[in-house]
């Protein structure tokens, strides 16, 4: 595990896209596994502003997203196809059809399970996979305790999860009580794995998740066990390591 401590998020933004696009240099027709959440806004921002420059070119780029929250649709701006458009895919030359997100509207949700996770064996496999992480240690929406084994399931979020991400929505009872998820099985599976983290907020649980017993309980615990994780986070993120 390579650890790069930055000291703003801005540098840590600008360090997770300069990796991001070596790989989309050195292979213009990568599988970027991409997350959603705040964390990663910053990250895009920079691709866009090196796609701008001309130094960066999406045309032949594939991309699967982690997750999708269940029952919002594609034009509901809290949905994360909503958000992958407007933060990144709209802004940038990838062809819309190179995209992915989980289907929330999916009328059996198992069967796009199934479906999401053929497609990402189908595309090859994953290249390099984008992660945020949860305040309770959760990547994409793989909660505490859910067995490691786990393919692309479907999720309920846990208390704490709806808690956090209520900021978005209007009330509480406004987020979605359920996602569809790759499992940490489909993330393990990814080549190269990039972990994002900013702010004092997720210092407790970054230490747990790198330095911490490897266990369910802490989601991003699992990700000590891959062989090519680099972690970008800034000094306040890595403050108790
Ligand atoms: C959400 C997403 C995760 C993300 C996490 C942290 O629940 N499903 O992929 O990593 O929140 O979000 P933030 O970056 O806003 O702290």
């Amino acid at each position: 595990m390579k650890i790069y401590k930055t000291k703003t998020y801005k540098d840590m933004s600008r360090k997770a896209a300069n990796i991001l696009s070596a790989q989309v240099i050195l292979k213009p027709d990568c599988v970027l596994g991409l997350a959603t959440g705040s964390t990663p806004i910053g990250t895009y921002d920079q691709l866009v502003e090196w796609y701008e420059k001309g130094d960066l070119d999406f045309s032949e780029v594939k991309t699967v997203n982690l997750d999708e929250y269940r029952g919002l649709t594609r034009t509901d701006d809290q949905s994360y196809y909503y958000f992958m458009h407007s933060h990144l895919f709209d802004r940038v030359n990838i062809r819309p059809e190179n995209t992915n997100v989980p289907d929330g509207m999916a009328e059996n949700p198992d069967a796009e399970c199934a479906r999401y996770e053929a497609l990402i064996q189908s595309m090859g496999g994953v290249d390099i996979q984008l992660l945020g992480i949860g305040h309770n240690g959760h990547i994409g929406f793989n909660e505490p305790g859910e067995s490691f084994a786990k393919e692309t399931h479907c999720v309920n979020l846990t208390e704490r999860t709806i808690e956090a991400n209520k900021r978005f929505f209007a009330t509480a009872d406004d987020v979605p009580k359920q996602a569809i998820s790759m499992g940490i099985k489909t993330i393990m599976r990814a080549r190269k794995i990039l972990l994002i983290a900013s702010g004092e907020d997720k210092a407790d649980i970054m230490a747990q998740a790198l330095l911490g017993p490897v266990v369910p309980e802490v989601p991003a615990s699992i990700l000590q066990m891959h062989d090519d994780v680099v972690v970008v986070a800034d000094e306040a993120a890595l403050s108790k390591i």
